[in-house]
């Protein structure tokens, strides 16, 4: 070897990376709690107390943190994510009414907030290689949710 020449690193280094899918999905949702008095209700929720719903345009971004495998240089297998969020909310949430048609939104407003932690909650225990890192979820292009570990851990 040559002075000042190092070694060659027999192993590469542990570096980790998110990779992220992205789908979209329409729905329709209402604001309503009904231990507000009428009034309560819209004023705090607004237009998005009509008792008939309105819908959105959503765009969910799933993002999932580890180390590409040294074979094939993902994450983790993105058709079996693909797959993952077709199942657990296209085929759940898409072209439903939120409120009465998404079991795990029962007794929830469906805001934003509240569908990225459903929607963290269904895939979090699938994700089998790497581990879950970000569910964002917009309702509008100037407007979205993330649902992270981090954020969940977060205590007033
Ligand atoms: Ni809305």
């Amino acid at each position: 070897m040559e002075a000042g020449r190092r070694p060659a690193p027999t192993t590469a280094p542990k570096i980790m990376v998110t990779i992220t899918r992205k789908i979209e999905f329409s729905a329709s949702h209402l604001y309503h709690n009904p231990t507000f008095s009428a009034e309560k209700n819209r004023r705090v929720f607004g237009k998005c107390n009509n008792p008939h719903g309105h819908g959105h345009n959503y765009t969910l971004e799933v993002t999932i943190v580890g180390e590409p495998d040294a074979k094939t240089g993902m994450v983790l297998d993105l058709v079996e994510l693909k797959e993952l969020m077709e199942r657990e909310v296209m085929q759940r949430m898409d072209h439903r009414f939120l409120n009465y048609e998404v079991a795990e939104l029962k007794g929830m407003i469906p805001t934003c907030e509240n569908i990225a932690t459903v929607i963290w909650n269904l895939l979090e225990p699938k994700i089998r290689q790497g581990k879950l890192h970000r569910v964002r979820l917009y309702e509008a292009p100037d407007l979205f949710a993330d649902c992270t570990d981090d954020a969940r851990r977060e205590k007033n």
